[in-house]
This record gives C-alpha cells, sequence and structure tokens, in this order.
C-alpha cells in the first residue's frame, strides 16, 4: 500500500467512532444517572457530550453550555452514541420517537432488555450497576458497567467508551442483567429500606440513629469479604424465642412487624437444620 493510500484509509478510520479520537455522546434524560453521567463525561479529554435532551431544558451540570442543551428531539445532532437515561418505562416511548434510523442507541436500565429500543437503530444497554442520587459523589472508576450490544463493532465501541470511565466492563445478556438487577435490588433498595426502618424506630424511642452507623458499615464490608451465608448473627439464627417476642412488643407498626416476623422465618429456614 502507498502512502497515499494509507491516509486516505486513516483518514476514513477516524470517520468511524471506534477509531476517532474524540468521542461524541448525546444524553437524553436529565435525572440521577444522566447528570452524573455527564458529570464524569466532562472531565475527560476523549468524550465530548455534544447535546443532552430532556424535556425541562435542565442543565446537567452548572458549567455546561446552554446551547448544547435541547428540548426537542427533532433538533438532535450527530454522535456516535445516544445514551437514553429516562425512566425505565420512558424507554421504548423515547426510542421510537427518535427522528432517525440507523444510530447506536443505549438505555442504562438494570432490567429492561435491549430489544426493547426501537429496532430502527443499533441497539444496546450501557448499564452503571450503581445507585445513584442527585446529591452524592461517584466514583465512576469503582463501578461495574454491564454492557450489552446487538453488533460486535458497537460493543467495541461501547468498550472504548466505558474505559474513559472504568475498568469494570461485564458483558452481560439481557437475561443475566435482568437477574443481577433482582438481586441489586435485594443488596441495595431493601436492604436500605431497612436502614429506613430502623432510623424510624430511633426517631420513634428519641435514640440517634448514629449509633448504628459503625453496623451499618460493618454488615456491608463483611459481606465484601465473607460468604454473606457466612455472616449472619441475631435472635433468628441463635432461635432465641423471646428476644423475638420481646422485639415484636416493641414494633407497633404493622408492617413493620410482619416484614420482622418473614425475615425471621426465612433466616430459620435456610439455617434450620444447622440449628
Ligand atoms: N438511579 C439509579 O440508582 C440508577 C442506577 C442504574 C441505572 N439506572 C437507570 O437509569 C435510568 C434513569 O434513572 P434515573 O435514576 O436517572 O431516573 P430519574 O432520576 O427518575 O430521571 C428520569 C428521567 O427520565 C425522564 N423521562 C421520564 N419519562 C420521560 C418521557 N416520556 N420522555 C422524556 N423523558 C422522560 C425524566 O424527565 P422529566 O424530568 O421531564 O420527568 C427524567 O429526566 C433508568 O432506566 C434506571 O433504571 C438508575
Amino acid at each position: 500500500m502507498v502512502l497515499t493510500e494509507v491516509l486516505i484509509l486513516l483518514h476514513f478510520l477516524k470517520e468511524l467512532p471506534y477509531f476517532s479520537a474524540m468521542i461524541r455522546v448525546i444524553i437524553l434524560g436529565a435525572g440521577n444517572v444522566a447528570q452524573h453521567l455527564f458529570t464524569a463525561f466532562y472531565e475527560h479529554k476523549s468524550v465530548e457530550v455534544v447535546q443532552c435532551y430532556n424535556r425541562k431544558g435542565k442543565r446537567l451540570h452548572p458549567n455546561q453550555k446552554e446551547n448544547t442543551i435541547t428540548q426537542d428531539l427533532n433538533t438532535l445532532k450527530e454522535a456516535d452514541v445516544y445514551i437514553l437515561a429516562v425512566s425505565d418505562d420512558a424507554i421504548e416511548e423515547v426510542s421510537n420517537l427518535l427522528p432517525f434510523n440507523n444510530k447506536f442507541i443505549v438505555h442504562t436500565s438494570g432490567s429492561v432488555p435491549m430489544n426493547t429500543l426501537n429496532s430502527n437503530h443499533r441497539r444496546g444497554v450501557f448499564y452503571p450497576l450503581q445507585t445513584f442520587s442527585e446529591d452524592t459523589v461517584v466514583d465512576f472508576a469503582s463501578i461495574p458497567f454491564c454492557l450489552e450490544a446487538e453488533y460486535e463493532e458497537n460493543m467495541i465501541f461501547l468498550k472504548k467508551l466505558t474505559s474513559t470511565l472504568s475498568k469494570k466492563i461485564y458483558e452481560v445478556s439481557s437475561e443475566q442483567r435482568n437477574v443481577l438487577h433482582v438481586s441489586a435490588v435485594f443488596v441495595n433498595n431493601f436492604t436500605n429500606h431497612l436502614f429506613s426502618i430502623a432510623n424510624d424506630i430511633c426517631n420513634n424511642y428519641n435514640i440517634p440513629f448514629e449509633i448504628l452507623r459503625p453496623l451499618v458499615l460493618e454488615t456491608a464490608q463483611k459481606a465484601t469479604k465473607m460468604n454473606p451465608d457466612l455472616a449472619q448473627t441475631g435472635p433468628a439464627i441463635r432461635n432465641d424465642s423471646k428476644t423475638i417476642k420481646r422485639h415484636l412488643k416493641i414494633l407497633t407498626d404493622t408492617t413493620q412487624q410482619e416484614i420482622y416476623k418473614t425475615l425471621t422465618k426465612a433466616i430459620q429456614s435456610k439455617y434450620g437444620k444447622k440449628l
């Protein structure tokens, strides 16, 4: 190949997203995930968030330029990937409303199948397995990303994009992601609800919840260091029935009592034979 041919080839390759130096991203949605992703990409020289779409014309970052925000899907620009960080139930609708075809579009949901996205596009999933809230700082480097793509070339590109944020990259199918998401609901959402109940109980008896903080941290840390089956302690596994009765008397809220009884029963049936 002569030099001019090599140069033409290089020029052509640079037009492709997985070879070009700067990755152009458009983020749709303005919620927790959209805002954290924008902030993370903003700090990267190799990624440019060329535009953001959301219904309210909201800024995702104080430094975001006004002319990169649109409330009109028909004004969406050219990008290498369109990240739909909208509510699970809106993913299909928003993908159906996109005014172009054959672009690479991904959603960020843990449970929505990839093929929920409109099939006029090349589809993928870019799921950060972490909990995002408005006022918390997120360290993307420690977040596992579950990726899926219909086409190999898009997976290569998605890995390149993800590697700007994290090294924890997993290829995960829609079915596997759904299973992971159920586990994540137990690990995060249900556990947090239990923290919230504990906070309510402390408030009812004028006890500062902060006394429990070291226990909260130790519980989570233990689960990362050893098999959680081996970390179980408490009155249920010990079958301390008098303590269990005393606890149930303290709980006046019937939902709290039901949760206490259900979890006690679950622990006892799991470890029952070992008692
Ligand atoms: N939060 C987490 O911890 C977390 C973690 C991993 C993955 N995810 C996934 O990431 C996605 C976004 O979650 P989030 O927590 O960022 O949600 P969120 O904070 O509730 O924000 C949802 C966004 O979706 C937009 N939206 C809803 N319906 C829409 C529609 N019909 N058309 C256009 N925009 C619409 C909302 O716009 P308006 O403000 O106009 O209503 C809002 O900007 C979800 O798929 C979620 O499962 C979330």
